[in-house]
């Protein structure tokens, strides 16, 4: 196991991930629950979720399909330590191991679905992994992407520029450490060109209007408790502009009168 498969492993391992997942699941899931209609999966269908965390989705996937075999891996042991602990009473319906999404180490072509949130944007060369996913799949089974797109996140200005963070920030972070920022609308050509069908891409709506306001200013904050400091050692932000930014950003969202969004593109596809 090495980082350069999981460039942000010291991120992803940090308490503030472990909070952002709780909170990124509260506000998204149910708007996505309703999407997996889509997919038509057998009761006792087979799922891989890749880059499972603590597994809030995995969990929620084995409810709901109560019938299924859930497999979710994750390179990270210790968020796995935490993802068995907080749903052991979902095995062995539900199975967490550590693996490398870079080599998965199943049968191939024996996934009904296979799943993978907020991963894809922190990984090297996103399409080897894709094309690991579509090895998976039964012959017309599924895939379900959430992939990030730091360009996808609206903030009203104040007297720090939020579309400064994200561009200058979180996007030149990610191009600095060899990963995607905008793999959410480079998805559609990878699985294009993968040979994939029936590709759709939905948005999550996580704004101020349908999401409870704490739930969103905590996923704000967690990624300024887990990300400052990366982004001033690997971009021209100072540690000041992105902390004055990421304040100026939690207060909004907490502030009746102001808006903010974050369209979280999900993209599906079918395996030919
Ligand atoms: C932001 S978290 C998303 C967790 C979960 N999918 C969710 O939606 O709640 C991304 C996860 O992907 C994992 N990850 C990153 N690179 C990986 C790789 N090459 N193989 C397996 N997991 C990886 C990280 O360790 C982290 O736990």
């Amino acid at each position: 196991m090495t980082h350069e498969h999981n460039p942000q492993a010291d991120q992803m391992g940090d308490e503030s991930m472990v909070r952002n997942l709780e909170a990124q699941a509260i506000a998204i899931w149910p708007q996505e629950e309703p999407l997996f209609e889509r997919y038509g999966l057998p009761a006792d269908c087979r799922i891989l979720d890749v880059g499972c965390g603590t597994g809030e989705i995995s969990s929620r996937l084995a409810r709901l399909y109560p019938h299924a075999s859930v497999i979710a891996i994750d390179m990270l042991e210790d968020s796995l330590e935490i993802a068995r602990d907080r749903h052991q009473d979902l095995a062995p319906g539900l199975e967490f191991r550590q693996q490398d999404a870079f080599k998965l180490e199943f049968e191939p072509h024996s996934f009904d679905l296979v799943v993978c949130r907020h991963m894809l944007q922190a990984v090297p060369r996103p399409v080897a992994v894709l094309a690991g996913f579509q090895r998976q799949l039964k012959p017309g089974g599924w895939l379900h992407l959430i992939n990030e797109d730091y360009g996808m996140l609206h903030m009203q200005h104040g007297e720090s520029n939020p579309d400064r963070l994200w561009h200058a920030g979180v996007m030149t972070l990610l191009e600095n450490t060899g990963t995607d920022g905008r793999v959410g609308r480079n998805s559609f050509t990878m699985l294009h060109r993968l040979g994939m069908t029936d590709i759709h891409i939905d948005y999550i709506v996580l704004d101020t209007l349908r999401v409870e306001r704490e739930t969103f200013a905590q996923i704000m904050q967690a990624w300024q408790d887990g990300y400052t400091k990366t982004i001033a050692e690997n971009t021209a932000l100072s540690e000041q502009v992105i902390r004055d930014t990421f304040k100026q950003i939690v207060a909004d969202i907490l502030n009746p009168e102001r808006y903010a969004v974050w369209h979280v593109p999900v993209i599906s596809a079918r395996a030919p």
